[in-house]
């Protein structure tokens, strides 16, 4: 028995030997800052569990570079916690991904600071709380910062303006106060393109020194604060800007006139503030498809000439303002026009609209205004409304027109090729495959659509498709409900991504998701625009969202106790076996053609009841190793069917020259074969290593799975768990 385990020890002993020297790669700095992280999160993923792992070889979410950690990415995985100062001591870390983990929660460790290597620093959509530390103006080689969507507090600090390489920076939607810092501040971020501090807090004016001509800005979302005080005119210096969000602010004063030089612009929202004095002249924003200036005090005026000018528009929205006199009928032959939408004003006289020659134009509402006579077009299938007008009184009256509308359904992707299937718990029917399975869950945000129909099938399929290909999912495999405008003015949808042949993502596809999700990777089509995504918690089906019981916990800890015991006893087992076996060493008749492998060492194989065949007797017992005595094959080898002269069936293992071992380890293999003895474990016969073949000759077995048994190494553990 003892002499039979011997060489099963080695082997294992060999492996773990093994194992410390190619595993134990992370440097041990790093490796006790994760093991800390480790200690203060929950839910980390399984693999950081497995005690004795090393971090760079195993725990999920780490990646490596010479044994230094350089990305830590744990996007969507419930993780549970505060931000230990610890984690300042990854020094080498270059991206640190933590995105949409609600149950990360207390400061913002002020050792983010120490992270100088850092490019990508993404904390969107967790918990954390209070400011916003002001060593994060450290990170000098930060190019994307994502804050957003947390509950942070207090203001931003004055020192994100030294982060000179930063293109991206999103504090939206947290709590932050005060005033936007510059002189010195933000206007030192001259290669940020995207600045969004859009659902804070924020007060005081916008500071005219912010903008400037080398400012590369794209997207400048300050909508849903509370600044006061007028636009500046600085902001037409910025040439590039493309989304500029003013909305839902106390701004006042007039709107500068240079405004109009912004011919890059496609998005203008600044509806909801107080601002006066004339509408402004957008003549020269030739790129506009998307104008708001809903809600604010304007003096009463015509409609201005760029109504029916600017060719690009698709969306006009002036709600709740001071037109008067006619609509110019040319805004609706604009090529690319979808919707107007210009209820209570006050615009009065005779409507034409016998001129709608746009394919496009959904929407003409002019709701509560003054118009009293109406020249219809064709419309072609949009729709006018006319509620609240004195022609409701008269011409019109008792018409479609004069009742309260609604529009077309949004759309959502169909299931109707799934029939009546229903899941149970939190699946979800995949609509590509009518399967039920865990989707990645969440909602995405598109900050400045350049559309507002929500009905439009072609529009949203296409979303659909660019995300199952940016993100490598299947085609038809995402799904979009629940579209809306929200009370931002964001277009909002819930969406949900399902897995390729599979009921569950598993940790690295999510944070794969995530990130792509997070870090702006995907790109969706271009009337979308600027977004951002929420995911929801995902269900790894491994007990990470569940708690285990107390019975569950004790019973996993008395057996990895045991486990540990019988290790540790095996371990000491296998010193006294090799002791013994060194003392009881013998040799036994070499074999002439053995060592054909350089290395041997010269010893026989020191077989127990097993026997050398020469190639021309296994040969000739094989039928010449003909197909029909084959059966088996696999990527050893093949196996034959063979009857020796004294009448025994075997089965010979012929290994294919691509993968025969070298002789020292065939060699070992056989020695090892050799001492097994078990009941469920096929006898060695004998071998032959002869004129460039290896085989092995085994007691045959009609039945079971003899080619799982047969194809090599397996049989290890089988002894280990069956012993
Ligand atoms: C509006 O701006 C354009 C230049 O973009 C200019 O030609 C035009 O005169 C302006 N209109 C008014 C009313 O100021
Ligand atoms: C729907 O959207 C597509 C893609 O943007 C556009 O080409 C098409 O004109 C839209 N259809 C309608 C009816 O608005």
């Amino acid at each position: 028995m003892a002499e039979k385990r011997q060489l099963l020890f080695c082997y294992m002993l060999v492996f773990s030997l093994w194992s410390c020297i190619v595993y134990a790669v992370t440097d041990s700095q790093d490796a006790a800052v994760l093991r800390s992280l480790k200690d203060q999160w929950g839910n980390v993923p399984p693999s950081w569990d497995t005690s004795g792992g090393d971090p760079c070889a195993s725990w999920e979410g780490v990646v490596c570079n010479n044994s230094r950690v350089t990305t830590l990415g744990l996007s969507t995985m419930g993780l549970t916690g505060t931000m230990s100062g610890d984690i300042g001591g990854l020094s080498e870390l270059i991206s640190l991904d933590l995105s949409f983990n609600r149950g990360l929660t207390g400061s913002l460790s002020p050792r983010l600071g120490d992270l100088r290597k850092l490019t990508v620093l993404i904390l969107a959509g967790c918990s954390f709380t209070n400011s916003i530390p002001t060593e994060l103006g450290n990170l000098s080689e930060l190019t994307f910062l994502a804050l957003n969507s947390n509950q942070l507090s207090g203001e931003i600090p004055a020192s994100l303006g030294q982060l000179s390489n930063l293109y991206w920076l999103d504090l939206a939607d947290n709590q932050l106060t005060g005033q936007i810092p510059v002189n010195p501040g933000l206007d030192n971020l001259k290669v940020a393109k995207h600045f969004h501090f859009n659902k804070n807090q924020l007060s005081g004016g916008i500071p005219g020194k912010l903008f400037d001509s080398d400012m590369s800005f794209i997207h400048v979302l300050l909508d849903g604060n509370q600044l006061v005080g007028s636009i500046p005119s600085t902001i037409g210096l910025v040439q590039s800007l493309e989304v500029l969000r003013l909305d839902r602010n106390s701004l006042n004063g007039s709107i500068p006139l240079n405004l109009n030089n912004l011919t890059n612009i496609i998005e203008m929202n600044l509806a909801h503030n107080k601002l006066i004095g004339a509408l402004p002249n957008l003549t020269g924003l030739i790129s506009l498809n998307y104008v708001d200036l809903s809600n604010n005090s304007f003096q009463r005026s015509e409609p201005p000439t760029w109504f029916s000018t600017l060719q690009s528009l698709n969306i006009l929205i002036i709600e709740y303002g001071s037109l008067q006199g006619s609509i110019p009928s040319g805004i609706f032959s604009l090529p690319q026009i979808q919707q107007i939408k210009l209820k209570n004003n006050a615009l009065s006289n005779k409507l034409d609209t016998s001129s709608v020659s746009s394919q496009q134009l959904q929407l003409i509402d002019l709701e509560n205004n003054n118009i009293s006579s109406v020249t219809l077009g064709s419309q072609q299938g949009s729709t006018l409304m006319l509620y609240g007008n004195p022609v409701c009184s008269s011409s019109l009256q008792n018409t479609v027109y004069c009742q309260i509308q609604q529009l077309d359904a949004s759309y959502s992707t169909s299931l109707v090729k799934c029939g009546t299937q229903t899941c149970k718990s939190d699946k979800k029917v995949n609509p590509q495959t009518c399967e039920c399975a865990y989707p990645y869950e969440g909602t995405l945000y598109f900050r400045a659509p350049s559309f507002r129909d929500l009905s439009n099938a072609s529009l949203f399929m296409s979303l659909e498709s660019s995300l199952s290909t940016n993100l490598s999912l299947s085609p038809g495999s995402v799904s979009l409900h629940g579209l809306s405008f929200n009370d931002d003015e964001y277009l909002q949808m819930d969406i949900d991504l399902f897995p390729t042949d599979a009921e569950l993502f598993n940790r690295s596809e999510i944070q794969r998701l995530g990130f792509a999700l997070s870090r702006q990777i995907y790109k969706p089509p271009v009337d979308f625009g600027p977004y951002y995504f929420i995911a929801s918690p995902y269900f790894f089906g491994d007990g990470s969202r569940r708690t285990l019981s107390i019975g569950a916990i004790a019973g996993i800890a008395t057996g990895c106790a045991v486990l540990v015991l019988v290790l540790v006893a095996l371990g000491v087992y296998s010193l006294r076996l090799k002791k013994r076996a060194e003392q009881a060493m013998f040799f036994s008749k070499p074999f002439a053609s053995w060592a054909t492998s350089g290395k041997d060492n010269g010893e026989a194989p020191q077989l127990k009841g097993a026997r050398w065949f020469s190639y021309d007797e296994l040969k000739k017992c094989t039928n010449n190793f003909s197909e029909s005595n084959q059966i088996g094959s696999g990527g050893y080898g093949k196996v034959y069917r063979g009857m020796l002269s004294d009448g025994q069936v075997v089965a010979v293992k012929r290994a294919e020259k691509g993968s025969m071992q070298g002789g020292h380890e065939f060699k070992t293999e056989i020695e090892l074969l050799s001492r097994v003895h078990h009941k469920n474990l096929v006898g060695l016969v004998g071998f032959c290593f002869n004129q460039g073949d290896q085989m092995l000759v085994y007691e045959f077995m009609s039945n079971g799975t003899l080619r799982e048994i047969l194809s090599g190494s397996i049989f290890i553990f089988l002894i280990l768990f069956q012993e």
